[in-house]
């Protein structure tokens, strides 16, 4: 088993038949992290490194145990303990952490694109951790790992992605994985947060949550990101939340036995209740243990694929 690529840059360059094969080898690795001893050797010896020039707490914790459950040597570097302070580059950076050898460099950055600059530039494998408004690719993985697991199909679902598509590169990996997958994608945000053409994806747009939810399998909903929009988009958070956060009155509007999934982190009383968050659909917390198993096989396929290139 083994993807016939170097690195993991998004869910664009992806065929279908590698996305079930990164799934179905995280079903077989998603027990490893139920055992006492949580380690299978199947990477000993490979050194990783994680480089975040952004916060994160799932996605850069989660690669770190996938590594250390496969018992490759991983190492941790942020850009404000890095010498990036001092004006080094981010390509400087990666070339010099591959000088020491590492195998793979997973990388997450505020600008889109860093990761491809990284993977053209290096030998190691590179993984997008996720860039800027870009792709988010293993978020986009898990997340389909956690709608199989649950409703055991992707063909045919409704899935009703919701808030702030505009700058989520979550929402982007998710209107990519989902539709290769054959689910019908419904997004759905106050217009300004809408990309334009967003159509030409394949998906169906709608301003109205009541509307969007409405007969579907799954709600996604989207953070309000802050830290990359202009001011001015929306009124304000009483008001986004209002009409757009996701409570109990609309949950009934969804099919029964729907789903609902968060990629984090969430802002509780802003895009969603916390009565939903932590009700009995919400399966946000599913989606970050799974997030191990999916990372597991991301970085071990990429790394036994190396071979055949
Ligand atoms: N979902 C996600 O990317 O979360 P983090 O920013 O905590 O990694």
């Amino acid at each position: 088993m083994a993807l016939k690529r170097k690195d993991l840059l998004g869910i664009d360059y992806l065929e279908r038949s590698e996305i079930e094969e990164i799934i179905a080898t995280a079903e077989s690795f998603k027990e490893v992290s139920t055992r006492d001893i949580k380690k299978v050797p199947a990477l000993r010896g490979r050194t990783i490194v994680n480089l975040f020039f952004e916060p994160s707490t799932r996605t850069r914790t989660s690669f770190e145990l996938a590594a250390k459950r496969l018992s490759a040597d991983i190492i941790n570097i942020s850009s404000s303990t890095s010498s990036v302070v001092k004006g080094e580059t981010l390509l400087d950076t990666a070339r010099n952490i591959e000088a020491m050898n590492s195998d793979m460099i997973i990388v997450r950055h505020s600008m889109s694109g860093a990761p491809m600059i990284l993977a053209r530039a290096l030998k190691s494998s590179v993984i997008n951790a996720g860039d800027g408004s870009h792709e988010h690719p293993s978020q986009a993985l898990l997340d389909l790992f956690t709608i199989k697991e649950r409703l055991g199909r992707i063909e045919g679902l409704n899935i009703a992605i919701i808030g702030d598509i505009a700058h989520s590169r979550v929402a982007r990996s998710n209107i990519l994985c989902l539709n290769k997958m054959g689910a019908k994608v419904r997004i759905c945000g106050p217009a300004t947060l809408i990309p334009a053409e967003i159509e030409k994806m394949g998906v169906q747009v709608y301003f109205r949550p009541e509307d969007a939810i409405d007969g579907a399998d799954v709600i996604m909903m989207l953070r309000i990101q802050m830290e990359r929009q202009k001011s001015g988009l929306f009124p304000g958070i009483r008001e986004y939340s209002r009409f757009f956060g996701l409570n109990q009155e609309r949950v009934r509007l969804a099919k029964e036995g729907v789903i609902i999934m968060h990629p984090g982190p969430i802002n509780r009383g802003v895009e969603i209740s916390p009565e939903v968050a932590d009700g009995p659909y919400s399966v946000i917390l599913d989606q970050v243990t799974n997030g191990v198993a999916v990372r597991m096989a991301i970085i071990y396929l990429l790394t036994e694929g190396r071979g055949s290139l």
